[in-house]
């Protein structure tokens, strides 16, 4: 089949790695920078697509690895294939709602999976009073926005989070204010779901000499075992997000796992190179599998729920 990776270059790891792994398994693949694709609407025409200013080249499934930096652009690149019937390994609504943090915890928290005590106000004052329902201090404070990647500061006295919550909501950013659950009553745990089936289970390896666990991004991970609750939770938030591959970090803790993120596009490397999974190969299955559904005998009707 061809394969159509959209990602801004083809040096990145997981971008490499799934092209590779297409490859291997007899696909041709092109790697496209969906900023150098352009979309067309108008009225009575078929929605089109260019690359280049030229014809979008046909593809039987496309793999989006859409950088937060060009969501917006990239979600509308995806969305037009997804409107065209080209089978999307994430589609436009699952990425678009992993990148919402709040509207991502909404979700989940309407289908019934457990999410930390989160809070959220516009302004200072509203907030310190919400902190009393995220459990007090130490609360995580989350920025939110939309197109970068936000941030997370533990604040562990009320006079720290009154500080923070001036500063940042002065600059007129976002944020919730969320239970900090610390390493004693919780393991720091992610859950990589490849179409609806947990591939690998890891945990965020705490930095040592750290006043806290590092809450940057490149984390080191190790496998981990994952109990069935934790299993089902990562599999439940991927299906309620809509997503067929993601990585759903998580706490657990006593009670339950708390589910506080889901992301659409994790890194790879750490998973495949620290824990010897075989990611990008699952991946690419599930892209086959998508496109064998589509083009299956009675997939239609199935859809339509017509049965056989
Ligand atoms: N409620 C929480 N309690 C404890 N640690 C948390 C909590 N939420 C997040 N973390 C830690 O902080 C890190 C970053 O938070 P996250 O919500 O994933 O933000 P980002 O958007 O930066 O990925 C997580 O990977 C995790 O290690
Ligand atoms: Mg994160």
């Amino acid at each position: 089949m061809r394969v159509t990776i959209l990602s801004r270059s083809r040096a990145i790891y997981t971008t490499r790695r799934l092209a590779e792994a297409a490859r291997a398994r007899g696909h041709a693949v092109r790697v496209l920078d969906p900023a150098q694709v352009e979309l067309g609407l108008g009225p009575g025409a078929r929605p089109r697509l260019f690359h280049r200013r030229r014809p979008f080249p046909a593809t039987d499934v496309a793999i989006p690895r859409i950088a937060v930096s060009i969501n917006q652009y990239g979600l509308a690149v995806v969305n037009q294939l997804g409107i065209l019937g080209v089978p999307l390994v994430n589609a436009a609504p699952g990425i678009s709602a992993s990148r919402n943090q709040m509207r991502c915890l909404q979700l989940l928290s309407a289908s019934g999976v457990r999410v930390p005590r989160t809070v959220m106000a516009a302004h200072p004052a509203g907030l310190k009073e919400m902190v009393k329902h995220a459990g007090g201090v130490p609360v995580l404070v989350k920025l939110l926005s939309a197109n970068e990647r936000g941030g997370v500061m533990i604040c562990e006295t009320m006079q720290s989070l009154e500080a923070a919550l001036e500063a940042i909501l002065g600059l007129g950013q976002n944020i919730v204010v969320q239970q900090y659950v610390q390493e004693a009553e919780g393991r720091d745990l992610r859950a990589l779901v490849v179409g609806g089936r947990v591939l690998a289970g890891l945990r965020r390896r705490p930095a040592v000499g750290r006043m806290a666990r590092s809450l940057g991004r490149g984390a080191r991970y190790d496998r981990a075992e994952l109990s069935p609750a934790c299993r089902r939770a990562a599999v439940a938030a991927a299906r309620v997000v809509g997503l067929e591959v993601c990585a759903v970090d998580m706490l657990d803790v006593k009670g339950g796992p708390l589910v506080f993120e889901v992301n659409s596009s994790p890194g790879i490397r750490e998973v495949e190179e620290d824990c010897g999974v075989d990611v990008a190969g699952a991946v690419v299955e599930r892209a086959e599998a998508l496109v064998a559904a589509a083009r299956g005998p009675g997939a239609t009707a199935a859809r339509r729920g017509a049965g056989p």
